[in-house]
């Protein structure tokens, strides 16, 4: 039987959350009662972030002000572990190109053997957001490319301040 309060997790670094992590997050926040939206706080992961944890959540709560299920949460612990504390029922993730497949294929089996009642959900990307990650966005605005149509105005801001030469 399905539970009463239906959570999602959708987890990520974020470092910066995109218009395609946004629409992953605002099609989840249709499919359960409560998203939590999972930041990932480990500061030495893949070498570092540009924006703090602190930053990169402020940037998705205000991007998602219009969504009245969404909470946003950092850990630091197995991501399954984060979702069983949180009693969710799935993981919900964003599936872009075949590259993307064959990498969340391992972390399914890894995932559901560590935890075989936390389902995995993945919603493909909508087409004009298949080629969009967050290292692209960084890329281009390393090198003075325009990103007003691929991240929130603040955050297209804050990435040419912090990046732009
Ligand atoms: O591509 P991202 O944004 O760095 O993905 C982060 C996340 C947590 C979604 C991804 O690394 C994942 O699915 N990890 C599962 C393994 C795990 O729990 N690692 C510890 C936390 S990063």
């Amino acid at each position: 039987m399905a539970p009463d309060n239906r959570i999602a997790i959708c987890p990520g670094t974020f470092d910066p959350i995109t218009y395609g992590h946004l629409d992953v997050i605002r099609r989840s926040s249709a499919m359960y009662d409560q998203v939590i939206v999972g930041v990932v706080n480990i500061p030495w992961r893949k070498g570092g972030t540009v924006f703090t944890t602190e930053e990169r959540i402020g940037f998705i709560e205000r991007a998602t002000t219009d969504m009245d299920n969404i909470s946003i949460e950092p850990f630091s612990n197995l991501l399954v572990d984060f979702a069983r504390e949180r009693g969710a029922m799935a993981i919900v993730k964003g599936l872009r190109a075949i590259s993307d497949f064959e990498y969340e294929l391992e972390m399914n089996q890894l995932n559901r053997k560590q935890a075989p009642d936390v389902e995995s959900v993945y919603l493909m990307a909508s087409a004009k957001y298949s080629f969009l990650r967050s290292s692209g966005v960084k890329e281009l605005a390393t090198f003075g490319g325009d990103i007003t149509e691929l991240v929130p105005d603040e955050v297209a801001k804050a990435l040419q301040e912090r990046l732009g030469r």
